[in-house]
């Protein structure tokens, strides 16, 4: 069975795109049959996160319109066969995405794919409602600071209330995400621990992926971090997320900040 995630947060800026290109990468590289959709309309980042920017004719709102055929718009990855882009338009208008459109696509994907991934536009407006509707269960991408987790809690709120499946009496599962973790200012007390964000928000988690030079690298050269930079700490964080998500008991580990070798000689010199 087709299974529908959403890749959701409230707030912009908190690696939803990220985290929708690597996790696909990810599942696609176990031999799933993966889409992902770009919901945000207006921005299109998603193609250029997969590096597919050059290769965008035909988008969502093209197909919602009847303007082209599905496989006319589905853009195939370059690397994993089994990996699939549907583009977001650059279009002003984005009322242009109607529910029953939306449904339609949805469920003619589910004919194709074993997974459906939907990249959600930031904020709780249309846009937003829009990608989460025919979620089955959802990824709600958080950082550890007040104002995401504030946000994420809008969100599953939300999840609660707007989705089809809510409205039918049905749960939306839900998953959480932690992404920018960067150990040495958790340690500090700068930035919320897992604990408190958990506490917070009491959805299990999913991973924890940390801040990492490695994801802005990928993104620069238009490639999942899971597939540019396999062993690194996020693509590790990421497949072990899928992992979970498929069912299987992986064991969550909160990073720890690894001093350099520099700072570990001062500090003994200092003291
Ligand atoms: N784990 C990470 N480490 C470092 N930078 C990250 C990480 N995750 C995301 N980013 C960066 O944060 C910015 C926002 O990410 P993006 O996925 O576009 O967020 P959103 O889709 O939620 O707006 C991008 O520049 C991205 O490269
Ligand atoms: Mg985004």
């Amino acid at each position: 069975m087709a299974k529908v995630l959403v890749v959701t947060s409230g707030k912009g800026g908190v690696g939803k795109t990220t985290s929708t290109a690597a996790l696909g990468a990810a599942l696609a590289q176990m031999g799933q049959n993966v889409v992902v959709i770009d919901f945000d309309v207006g921005l299109r980042n998603l193609d250029l996160v997969m590096g597919a920017e050059r290769r965008v004719v035909f988008d969502l709102i093209n197909v919602v319109q009847g303007v082209a055929k599905l496989p006319q718009a589905l853009i195939r990855d370059k690397r994993l066969e089994n990996l699939w882009l549907l583009p977001a338009s650059q279009t002003r208008d984005k009322d242009a995405l109607t529910e029953e459109g939306v449904k339609r696509v949805i469920a003619d994907l589910k004919t194709k794919f074993d997974w459906i991934l939907c990249d959600s536009p930031a904020g709780i407006e249309r846009g937003a409602t829009l990608a989460m509707r025919y979620a089955d269960e959802a990824i709600i991408v958080t950082n550890p600071e007040v104002s995401s987790v504030r946000d994420s809690d809008r969100i599953i709120g939300m999840l609660d209330s707007k989705t089809a499946r809510a409205e039918r009496g049905e749960r939306v599962e839900k998953h959480l995400l932690v992404t920018r973790y960067d150990a040495g200012r958790a340690a500090r007390g700068e930035m919320l621990s897992i604990d408190d964000i958990l506490e917070i928000l009491a959805t299990p988690l999913l991973g924890i992926v940390p801040e990492s030079q490695d994801v802005l690298r990928a993104s620069n050269v238009g490639c999942p971090v899971t597939l540019n930079a396999s062993g690194s700490a996020p693509a590790k964080a990421y497949t072990d997320a899928v992992r979970r998500l498929m069912g299987e008991a992986v064991d969550m580990v909160v990073p720890v900040e690894r001093k350099g070798l520099m700072d570990r000689l001062l500090r003994r010199r200092a003291a």
